[in-house]
């Protein structure tokens, strides 16, 4: 980033500007003070002591609030916050964040290379080995050399905007000299982290003020992301390592970076514009068993790092080989996760409580005496049945093993039966409902016991908890804990009366501020509006998961012509079988059900299946085709960034189409639409001003 002359030169000005702050050139302590952070926050070489940096930048503070005319956007001083208000706002990536297929041996990893040189029709392939931060990933775009926003991953096609925290990661540039590279617009994807001490250390604050600590590293970075106020944010030592160029347009007349070949070089490109790029971590292979053998090494490895890994991402380091190979709707073809193995810790089996779920199903979950694994404190893990005890053989007072793989809910693997003392206690299944006392039953062909009293306490509860939860009618602030308590005081009965709530009295209820009750009453009120499979999935059909609810949407047009619907016709949709079927009908046979239906009708929820698109973006109901070599962006980009707002890739010329996006060497497709008058002709560069 910085040759040896500019570091000579800016360790002079530093230098002069401490002995002489009245003879401080505004643009010029900018420059030193973004040459510090670097130096500290990118390369952990500082050359100045933190009161000396801190000297320069209270003089920037001083200099600023006597000409608030002079202060820049990427002037160290705008890292700090100042909107308490800090709304986020989903913005769509350019283009689409994916996420990554996994491997776990080298089976897994010779089968990627196998199918890697086969859809390259080449015997061999150079790999790029870099760490998997275990954080939270971000997506950045820079624009004629500024910062102008950081976006959260998201769904993957938008995320929400988060710039102003993340201006509080010093390792993050707020300018770069992108023209100097000929780049003038540039999405950058990366991972933001907390390093182990940084998490220790925030944890020690808190419990020196008595406050809930934070569960692990990853929690807690992806949690900072989104904290309202971003001065919380520059307190928790945020870091963030940048891997990846997603897309970039260059200026007129500049040609692509010789850098930008290959994945490595990218990394360099990165590593010299000022990022903290994993440009000294990376390691290239010739050939998959370099890699296969590095990743085997290197497990040992993660524990000495000062931040969480949780695998090694692999990665194809030609370019022109990435675009050939391409990517399925999920994960690119050119690259794979190895996840490290679990973690295994062993604990106590203390008790056991058996929770009735929103179906009446009954389920034993094991109460451990709290143990940290890979960085989290694991204290009740679910038994899933009475089967799965008697299987693993566990006992009350047990020592058991446990394990926690990356995101993988924790599971016992076993108990350790030598370690008995002969005090450990037989779990007894209940024969009743330890809610609601009603005797439990259990089909021949299932594992579940169940308790199928409709009007079971537990499951009344349960069903609300679910009606409302992020993938159903996402009733934003209406958590688990709000609909216990308000069923307790008897506010809420039944999942009609969610949108019948007396506010007047929620509002003198302890911890509900106007504000909360505001947003509360608002979520509700939008929630009416849900897309019509979102109801579906609600209403907690057995069988019926947010998939099937989509496809069963899609087919009707009032969710009541359902009512209608046989087996047969049922099943005839896709992704329905026998089991789903039955499930529906039986659902729409109880009269209980539809009266259900009939009263959220009436309260002004959402009965009907429209066609709006998914995505709703500046491209809704657009119809596009590209035809021809494009130059600057990858086609599977381009087509990305299409569909992320709201437009739709066509396969061929006709009528629908609206634009015709003609790169270099076009050729009947071009002529074709020519003949039709309504389908406007552009050109890439007019593609990119237009979705800008
Ligand atoms: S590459 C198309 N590289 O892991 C490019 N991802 O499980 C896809 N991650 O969503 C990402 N370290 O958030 C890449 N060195 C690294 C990474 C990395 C961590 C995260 C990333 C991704 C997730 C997939």
């Amino acid at each position: 980033m910085y040759n040896k002359e500019q570091i000579q030169g800016l360790e002079a000005v530093t230098k002069d500007f401490l002995k002489n702050p009245h003879h401080i050139e505004l643009t010029a302590l900018k420059q030193v003070l973004q040459f510090h952070e670097y130096q500290y926050y990118v390369i952990a070489h500082p050359l100045i002591s933190d009161f000396e940096y801190d000297q320069l930048y209270q003089q920037l503070l001083q200099i600023e609030a006597a000409n608030p005319s002079l202060i820049s956007a990427d002037s160290p001083s705008q890292r700090v916050g100042n909107s308490l208000n800090n709304q986020f706002e989903t913005h769509p990536h350019l283009v689409p964040m994916l996420s990554l297929e996994n491997s776990y041996d080298a089976d897994d990893l010779n089968d990627f290379d196998r199918k890697a040189k086969e859809g390259a029709q080449l015997d061999n392939i150079n790999y790029c080995v870099e760490p998997k931060f275990d954080g939270a990933s971000i997506s950045l775009v820079y624009e004629n050399d500024m910062l102008v926003r950081a976006c959260t991953r998201g769904d993957g096609v938008a995320g929400e905007e988060i710039t102003q925290n993340i201006k509080q990661i010093r390792s993050i540039p707020l300018s770069i000299p992108l023209s100097s590279y000929g780049i003038q617009q540039m999405e950058i994807r990366g991972e933001v982290i907390m390093s182990k001490k940084s998490f220790d250390d925030f944890n020690q604050k808190l419990l020196a003020k008595q406050l809930p600590t934070l569960a692990n590293p990853r929690n807690a970075a992806a949690g900072s992301l989104r904290m309202k106020d971003p001065k919380e944010v520059a307190d928790r030592n945020l870091d963030a390592f940048i891997y990846h160029i997603s897309f970039y347009t260059l200026h007129a007349g500049a040609s692509t970076p010789d850098l930008l070949k290959t994945h490595s070089g990218s990394l360099e490109l990165l590593w010299n514009m000022g990022f903290r790029s994993p440009q000294k971590e990376k390691k290239l292979f010739p050939h998959i068993e370099g890699v296969i053998q590095f990743c085997k090494d290197f497990e040992l490895e993660r524990d000495h790092l000062p931040y969480e890994i949780d695998g090694l991402v692999i990665k194809i380091n030609d370019f022109a080989l990435q675009e050939k190979l391409g990517m399925t709707s999920h994960h690119p073809r050119w690259a794979i996760a190895y996840k490290f193995k679990a973690r295994q810790a062993t604990t106590i089996l203390e008790n056991v409580e058996f929770q009735v779920g929103r179906t009446g199903a009954v389920t034993p979950v094991a109460k451990l005496q709290p143990v940290a694994i890979g960085g989290v404190t694991v204290s009740s893990i679910s038994m899933h049945n009475e089967e799965y005890i008697k299987e693993k053989d566990l006992r009350l007072g047990d020592t058991v093993i446990i394990e926690r793989a990356g995101d993988v809910i924790p599971q016992i693997v076993q108990s350790i039966s030598s370690l008995r003392k002969g005090t450990e206690k037989i779990i007894a299944f209940p024969s009743t409902c330890p809610v609601c006392d009603y005797p439990l039953e259990k089909e021949e062909t299932e594992a579940v016991w169940r308790c199928n009293n409709p009007i079971c306490t537990a499951q009344v509860v349960e069903r609300m908890i679910h009606f409302v939860s992020k993938d159903a009618m996402d009733i934003k602030s209406f958590g688990d804990a709000n609909i216990r308590k308000f069923y307790e005081l008897g506010l809420l009965k039944n999942i009609p009366q969610i949108y019948q709530l007396d506010f007047s009295v929620i509002g003198k209820l302890e911890g509900f501020g106007k504000k909360s009750v505001d947003n509360l009453q608002a979520a509700i009120e939008a929630s009416k509006q849900q897309p019509l499979y979102r109801l579906i999935y609600a209403l907690g059909i057995r069988f019926v998961g947010e998939t099937t609810a989509k496809t069963i949407a899609s087919q009707i047009h009032h969710i009541l012509d359902l009512v209608q619907l046989t087996e047969e016709q049922l099943q005839s949709f896709e992704d329905v079988g026998v089991k789903v079927a039955k499930s529906i009908r039986h659902y729409f046979n109880d009269e209980k059900n539809i009266q259900l239906i009939k009263e959220l009708a009436a309260l002004g929820l959402n009965m009907i299946q429209t066609n709006a698109t998914a995505v709703d973006g500046n491209l809704s109901g657009l119809n596009f085709l590209f035809t021809g070599t494009l130059t600057q962006l990858k086609r599977s980009d381009a087509e990305s960034m299409v569909e992320a707002r709201g437009g739709h890739i066509l396969s061929g010329v006709s009528s629908k189409l609206n634009y015709l996006v003609v790169g270099e060497d076009a050729g009947s497709k071009l002529e074709k639409a020519k003949k039709i008058a309504s389908i406007k002709i552009i050109t890439e560069a007019e593609f990119i001003e237009l979705i800008k």
